[in-house]
């Protein structure tokens, strides 16, 4: 899942959270007190009560959050565009249009027990993970997606008022996931080339002292890699650092799961959504130290990972063979893309270790209006309007007809 979120709270940067911003729900929030109260008017007789309104029990960081924009459900898109969901070129969302192997509708065809809930402990899916990772089950946790592990890790390690920290551009959910656990962000941006910016990091934590640094491996939306000697270093730093690595499989480079073994402040978060195609069943793993794990195991939902996503999961490792083929088409998809967006005058694409490729929008053209004129024409991609990222589009990687469609469209615009 990739959801355009509105910008929550934020400490170094002077963005202050909008909030609800309706004349009714302005009006519903100065009404609004931190506890419902019941008021009562002169002496009893005739008195006046009035009833505390909904949005009074919610909690005071939650009232102040911004909601966020979901992607489109495809068939809310296809009928606000007026076409089948099959005819509309979906590259926004960094799915992948391969879908799961062949096995996963087979395994999905025969549940024998969906009347009973799942494993809490999510046994075959970890040691199928073992077998696929080379790390011990015990240090595997799996969830409902990796979005659920971020908001889990952060339930788990913040206080309301802990900070995080956060290097924009990258992943919203981070940010998104710290507002509502009434977390404070302290953003340290990449650098103009998106690297990290390690030496102010370093600074910043020992000023601060954030509880967690979140780490995005290839970083989405520009698909650069964090490299040995840089993660070193801030793991060397009192704080937990969460590696994502959702998508990884597209970069080329060995997973960090295993360094968990050796690192009792490392978290490496992966998921099913890019690599096997399983974006809507929802599955997301980590590895985690045994001294953090355990925490993370009492903490969790009991039944986080439904039956249909464990014997979907299972079934694509059946698969290797499949999973590696789709991995190696896109990898090359995503060069052939990458040629072709530097061939158009307007765009600046940026090389990319993932299954997307970021790009400036030059020559006055409008990266918002660019997103829309392809939307009407049945091409769905991604476009930025926040601080670091004005005027950027990002691309999925698609089959090679889903590449073709979309150079049609922007060589006519
Ligand atoms: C960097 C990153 N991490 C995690 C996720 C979420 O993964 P999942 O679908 O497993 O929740 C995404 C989804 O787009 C992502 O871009």
């Amino acid at each position: 899942m990739d959801t355009v979120r509105i910008p929550t709270v934020s400490r170094y940067t002077s963005k202050s959270n909008p909030g609800l911003s309706s004349p009714t729900a302005l009006r519903r929030r100065s009404m609004a007190s931190a506890v419902p109260t019941e008021k009562t008017g002169g002496s009893g007789i005739g008195s006046v009560r009035s009833q505390p309104t909904g949005d009074s029990f919610i909690r005071l960081h939650l009232r102040k959050l911004s909601a966020y924009q979901p992607i489109l459900p495809f068939e809310v898109l296809s009928t606000r565009l007026g076409r089948k969901p099959e005819e509309i070129i979906k590259l926004d969302a960094n799915e992948n249009p391969y879908g799961p192997p062949p096995e996963v509708a087979e395994a999905l065809g025969t549940l024998k027990f969906p009347y009973v809930y799942p494993d809490p402990e999510s046994r075959r899916l970890r040691a199928a993970l073992a077998a696929d990772s080379g790390l011990e089950s015990d240090y595997i946790l799996a969830g409902c997606g990796a979005d659920e592990l971020i908001d889990l890790i952060m339930r788990c390690v913040l206080d309301p008022g802990d900070k995080i920290l956060d290097c924009p551009p990258t992943f919203t959910m981070y940010e998104f996931d710290a507002a509502v656990n009434g977390a404070l962000v302290i953003k340290v941006p990449r650098l103009s080339n998106f690297a990290l910016d390690v030496p102010r990091i370093v600074d910043v934590i020992e000023q601060e002292r954030p509880k967690c640094i979140f780490l995005t491996s290839p970083n989405n939306p520009d698909g650069s890699i964090i490299n040995d000697e840089d993660l070193l270093n801030i793991l060397q730093q009192p704080i937990l650092v969460v590696l994502d690595e959702a998508y990884i499989e597209f970069s080329g480079m060995r997973s960090r799961m295993e360094w968990v073994k050796n690192h009792e402040n490392l978290i490496v978060l992966r998921t099913f959504s890019k690599r096997a195609g399983l974006a809507g069943l929802r599955v997301g793993y980590g590895a985690f130290p045994l001294s953090i794990i355990e925490y993370l195991w009492r903490a969790k939902q009991p039944y986080n990972v439904s039956v249909a996503a464990e014997v979907s999961a299972c079934a694509a490792l059946q698969n290797p063979g499949y999973l590696e083929s789709v991995k190696n088409s896109l990898v090359q998809e995503r060069e052939r893309l990458y040629n072709l967006l530097k061939e158009v005058p307007y765009l600046k694409p940026y090389q990319s270790y993932s299954n997307f490729i970021l790009c400036e929008v030059k020559s006055g053209k409008d990266a918002k209006k660019l997103k829309e004129d392809l939307a009407q024409m049945g091409v769905m991609i991604r476009h930025y309007n926040s601080k670091e990222l004005k005027g950027y589009v990002r691309i999925s990687v698609g089959k090679p007809e889903h590449t073709d469609a979309l150079m049609k469209c922007l060589n006519l615009l």
